[in-house]
């Protein structure tokens, strides 16, 4: 029997007379236009789909709250690291370059994307679950993503064609060390870190300016999956690590973060040994050792995925007073994609949805557009003598912002003492890394470059390793060649007389 509270409708609302059944003239005869219902349920299915995040398109998220725990106000004046403030967020956790049905396990790093909706607007820090970045200047980062993602022949991923890129593109060497070990495959968003891994400039309410590092580190322990296990999930469950955080917050086992930060002074930046905006190095704990903050816990799951998680708009440059960019060049560059990025992917309007919006009120002059939802009130200009909104210029002078001079020039950073792009990454392998951990490292390697990588790319693959550990790239070497001996020859052949002739054609 029909509960009349719970009737269908049709979009306007208005008594729909079957959910079974088209209109037809007569019950053999044709469908009628005149069904509005049918029409209407016809072409919103076929417009319920917008464009996939072009990287990061897998993914999944839920919302919390961000409590300070620690007194950092002498570093920052935002009123969300203030001491006892509570802010309630958003987070979406994601692969990089899989599509939007492909699998959680596969190895790649992960996103870690927190909008917190705090007093003074939206802050959003769009970090990852990996410190460093496999490049260091924006021009490099979409032929990275088209690297890692489809040949244009074939449709294929193709490791050729990714350690192709890695291989003339050394500073990626740091980020391909910590992507090939273990934590290149997190057992679940639960159990990994998530890194602002771009230098922030905070500043308190005297006008100090403190250079930044955000360290949320997971209060489940890290914990990861080998390339087995994570192999093995892929063909069991692709969507493992959505299904593992929605449970478990679905079971009120709520999931939590503790919040560090590594804070430099502003002086300390020109002389540090590392280029503290370098993306591909971080600043070693010994240098600024971590200061806590507060705790991130997840309590409360989406309950319409897609309007809460998928029409997310996260974008590096919401920031709020008191926190701001840095002379980093990937953050620079990203200042600008991401807000590009959902105008095209959800609309001009984007912020005013519901997950968007900011808590407190928007008095912007931005006006009109597709899906408008929130209305304008004249005076539509500024300035105006008609009592309309004015930008509040008491904290000009104390602008987030640093020195800048010199002659335009496309150039590499400036080195700093004991920048190069190798350091790092091997005191990784030989100093953070035990024995075992380093046994699947060079298992990881070999496995991924197994698989398709032509005899060039390979030689330098090996140097690569090499230039990080000279240890590490011999036993790589050894056993990559020792494993493509055992290989059927003959398969060999083909695979490479297809990828030949394939090359060829193109
Ligand atoms: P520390 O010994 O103080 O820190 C080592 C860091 O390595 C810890 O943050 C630890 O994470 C992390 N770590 C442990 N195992 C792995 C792994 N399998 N894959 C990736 N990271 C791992 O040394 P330093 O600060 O002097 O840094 C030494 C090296 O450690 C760096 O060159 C860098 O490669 C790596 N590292 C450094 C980080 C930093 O911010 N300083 C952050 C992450 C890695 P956890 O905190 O979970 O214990
Ligand atoms: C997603 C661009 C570097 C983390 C995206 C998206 C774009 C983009 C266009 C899709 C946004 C969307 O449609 O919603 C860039 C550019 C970069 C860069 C141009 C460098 C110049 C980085 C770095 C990190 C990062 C260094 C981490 C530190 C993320 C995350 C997402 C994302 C987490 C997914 C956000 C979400 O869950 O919605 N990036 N990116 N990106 N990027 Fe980047």
């Amino acid at each position: 029997m029909t509960d009349e509270t719970n009737a269908t409708t049709s979009d306007s609302g208005a008594p729909v007379e079957s959910d079974e059944h088209s209109l037809t003239a007569g019950a053999g005869g044709p469908v009628l236009l005149q069904d509005s219902y049918l029409i209407e349920q016809m072409a919103q299915f076929n417009r319920e789909r917008i464009p996939e995040r072009q990287p990061h398109a897998k993914g999944s998220g839920a919302f919390g709250r961000f409590e300070v725990t620690n007194d950092v106000s002498r570093f920052t004046k935002a009123a969300l690291f203030q001491p006892n403030v509570t802010t309630d967020l958003v987070i979406r956790f994601s692969t990089v370059a899989g599509e939007r049905g492909s699998p959680d396990t596969w190895r790649d790093p992960r996103g870690f994307a927190v909008k917190f909706y705090s007093s003074e607007g939206n802050y959003d820090m769009v970090g990852n679950n990996t410190p460093v970045f496999f490049v260091k200047d924006p021009m490099k980062f979409q032929h990275f993503i088209r690297s890692q993602k489809r040949r244009a022949d074939n449709n294929l991923r193709d490791h050729d064609m990714q350690w192709d890129f890695w291989t003339l593109s050394p500073e990626s060497a740091h980020q391909v060390t910590w992507l090939m070990g273990d934590r290149g495959i997190p057992r679940s968003w639960r159990h990994m870190n998530g890194y602002s891994s771009h230098t922030y400039m905070w500043t308190n309410t005297d006008g100090v300016r403190y250079w930044v590092k955000y360290h949320f580190k997971t209060d489940q322990g890290v914990e990861f999956f080998t390339q087995d296990e994570g192999d093995q999930m892929c063909a069991v469950d692709t969507d493992y690590h959505t299904r593992d955080l929605f449970e478990h917050i679905r079971d009120g086992e709520f999931p939590s973060w503790t919040l560090y930060v590594q804070v430099m002074p502003y002086q300390d930046a020109a002389d540090y040994r590392f280029n503290p905006f370098d993306l591909t190095k971080v600043w070693p704990h010994s240098d600024y050792p971590l200061i806590e903050v507060g705790t991130m816990t997840l309590d409360r799951n989406p309950t319409d995925n897609h309007a809460e998680i998928e029409q997310a708009a996260f974008q590096p440059n919401n920031f709020v007073p008191g926190i701001g960019p840095s002379p980093d060049r990937m953050l620079l560059g990203r200042l600008f994609a991401y807000a590009d990025a959902h105008r095209y992917r959800i609309g001009a309007n984007y912020q005013q949805l519901p997950v968007n919006a900011p808590v407190v009120p928007v008095h912007s002059y931005s006006k009109d557009g597709a899906m408008a939802y929130r209305t304008t009130h004249d005076p539509v200009y500024a300035p105006n003598s008609k009592g309309g909104p004015a930008a509040n210029t008491r904290d000009h002078g104390t602008v987030s912002g640093w020195y800048v001079d010199g002659e335009i020039t496309r150039a590499a950073y400036v080195d700093h003492a004991e920048d190069d792009d190798w350091g790092q990454a091997g005191t990784m392998v030989r100093d953070v890394l035990d024995d075992d951990a380093r046994d699947r490292l060079a298992d990881n390697v070999v496995g991924h470059l197994l698989n398709g990588v032509t005899e060039p790319v390979l030689r330098r693959a090996f140097d690569y390793w090499k230039n990080i550990d000279q240890a590490l790239g011999e036993r790589i070497e050894e056993g990559v060649r020792a494993k493509a001996e055992e290989t059927d020859p003959k398969a060999d052949e083909q695979a490479n007389r297809a990828r030949t002739s394939m090359q060829r054609k193109a």
